[in-house]
């Protein structure tokens, strides 16, 4: 059991929880992630890792409630428990002097682009950060990313805080300016990702993007979380998760991750009805019926 030294919301429905788990704090580089499971039948998910503390043995982990599991796992607090906590997974961002690094985060995203963000920095590299959320509220980790950023740009869909739009508005915003870049990292969601390759493919800009696809083992094993890369089949769990955004098939990984939406709507649909918040805490321990 991995305990929770701390959990609270960065904004509705995104927590983060601070874990008490020494090997991994030891071990994890920026760019990878873990994969978690609550209860002995529930289904493995992959959440990214924000932070590490060697030294207080911690981990923390930012998760954004989508599906049941999501659900049930920001039900829990501080001093609850999370069954397994497998990682640090996935090979670490590639950090090293590239000059000028754009990062661009994609609301939840940003939890995942913070700890390279950093790494580049300590690099050496100028970081100019992008930050998008759907509003105000969803706005997570801003004053993480203007620590580690030469300037920090946000956006919001709706224009609630800051600047109105998207990221990519502020990314060609930066190219129109003639602003040198060599290199962009961008986290989100898929739409966005394949948003900013499109834009930097046209400027030749080398870009990054970190993959999400759907997980299970996270060891290369299952096939659950193939990518088209270049036209060949990656494991984004081992050989990822982040690739060049140029070679990504987004189409595939759009197709791929929703295979399952109807299944986790209903599983969603269910969880709702049947359980309120509190029972679903219980859930950790003593799942009634329980299904991934
Ligand atoms: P969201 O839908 O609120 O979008 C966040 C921002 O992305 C928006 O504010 C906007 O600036 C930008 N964006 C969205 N659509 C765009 C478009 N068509 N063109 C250009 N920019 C666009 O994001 P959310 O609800 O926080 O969801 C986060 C997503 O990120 C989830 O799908 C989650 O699975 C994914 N995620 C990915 C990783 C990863 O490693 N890639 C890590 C964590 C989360
Ligand atoms: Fe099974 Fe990657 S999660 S191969």
């Amino acid at each position: 059991m991995f305990k929770i030294i701390h959990a609270e919301f960065l904004a509705p429905g995104i927590k983060r929880f601070v874990i008490e788990a020494p090997r991994i704090a030891r071990k994890q580089k920026p760019g990878q992630f873990v994969i978690l499971r609550i209860y002995e039948e529930g289904e493995r998910i992959p959440v990214t890792i924000e932070n590490s503390d060697p030294e207080r043995s911690t981990i923390s982990i930012v998760v954004q409630a989508a599906g049941k599991t999501t659900h049930l796992l920001n039900s829990l607090e501080t001093g609850d428990a999370i069954l397994d906590v497998v990682g640090p997974l996935g090979k670490p961002s590639e950090i090293r002097k590239y000059g000028t690094v754009v990062v661009v985060g994609g609301g939840v995203g940003t939890a995942m682009a913070y700890p390279t963000a950093a790494a580049l920095k300590q690099a050496g590299n100028r970081v100019l950060s992008i930050v998008g959320a759907r509003n105000q509220e969803l706005v997570i980790l801003e004053k993480e990313m203007r620590a580690v950023s030469d300037a920090v740009m946000i956006t919001t869909d709706d224009g609630s805080y800051a600047d109105k739009g998207f990221v990519t508005d502020k990314l060609r915003q930066l190219i129109e300016n003639g602003t040198r870049i060599d290199l962009v990292i961008a986290v989100g969601p898929i739409v966005m990702m394949k948003a900013v390759a499109e834009m930097t493919r046209k400027e030749n800009i080398h870009t990054v993007v970190s993959l999400n696809p759907i997980m299970i083992d996270g060891t290369g094993m299952c096939g659950g979380c193939r990518v088209l890369i270049d036209g060949k089949s990656e494991f984004a769990c081992v050989d990822g998760p982040e690739f060049d955004a140029h070679k990504v098939d987004f189409s595939v990984l759009v197709q791929r991750n929703t295979m399952y939406r109807d299944a986790e709507q209903r599983s969603l649909a269910e969880y709702r009805h049947s359980k309120s918040a509190e029972a679903g805490k219980c859930a950790v321990t003593a799942p009634q019926g329980a299904q991934a």
